[in-house]
């Protein structure tokens, strides 16, 4: 049994898909806590299934360094196999991403290596793309630089907003993070191999 770390800030649909399927005792991955920077709305899904949360505030500490340490004393307290960002919108210092490599993987609104960043939709969109999509990556030092695990493409319609497509994207995120945890579970995908160590 796979077990994960989750980490939020946002709504958690990608959070509450992931623990649906958790639930599911034919799945082979267990949540055992999810985490944010914030007091997100999306944590309410770990406690409609019973999961534990914490939450970290950068604000409280003088320095990023500092508050990367904490978050990182509280993830390893659990000894999570894996750490999914599940739009944790903060970035994650080398103290943290270095310890964990490549143990922690992001979902990210586009096709990278197209629009990193904190406004993927709106810059594809911007852009003129016919198609966009999501990929789910493993973190790294950079900024939604890290090794690709898997992508989806989605289709840019002329009626598309930046919420019409976004919300269209995180239907494809929310499929491609479970059936990747999945492929992790089983072996199917090695993030060692992926992360290059
Ligand atoms: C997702 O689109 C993810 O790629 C991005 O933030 C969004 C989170 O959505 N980083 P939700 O909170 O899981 O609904």
């Amino acid at each position: 049994m796979l077990s994960v770390v989750t980490l939020i800030s946002g709504s958690g649909s990608n959070l509450q898909a992931l623990l649906k399927a958790c639930d599911n005792p034919l799945y082979p991955a267990k949540m055992l806590a999810v985490g944010s920077d914030k007091a997100a709305s999306g944590l309410f899904h770990a406690e409609e299934y019973g999961v534990p949360s914490f939450v970290v505030e950068p604000h409280r500490f003088s320095t990023k360094e500092q508050w990367a340490e904490v978050l990182a004393s509280n993830i390893n307290h659990l000894n999570p196999d894996l750490i999914v960002l599940a739009g944790f919108m903060r970035i994650l210092p080398t103290n943290f991403v270095d310890q964990f490599y490549p143990k922690v993987i992001n979902l990210h609104p586009s096709l990278l290596p197209k629009f990193p960043g904190a406004h993927a939709v709106r810059d594809a969109l911007a852009a003129g793309e016919k198609t966009t999509g999501c990929t789910l990556h493993v973190v790294d030092a950079g900024v939604d630089t890290g090794p690709i695990i898997d992508f989806r493409q989605v289709p840019v319609e002329s009626t598309d907003d930046e919420h019409s497509l976004h919300e269209k994207i995180k239907t494809e995120e929310r499929a491609m993070l479970v059936e990747a945890v999945r492929s992790i579970a089983e072996g199917k995908i090695d993030l060692e191999e992926i992360g290059g160590n």
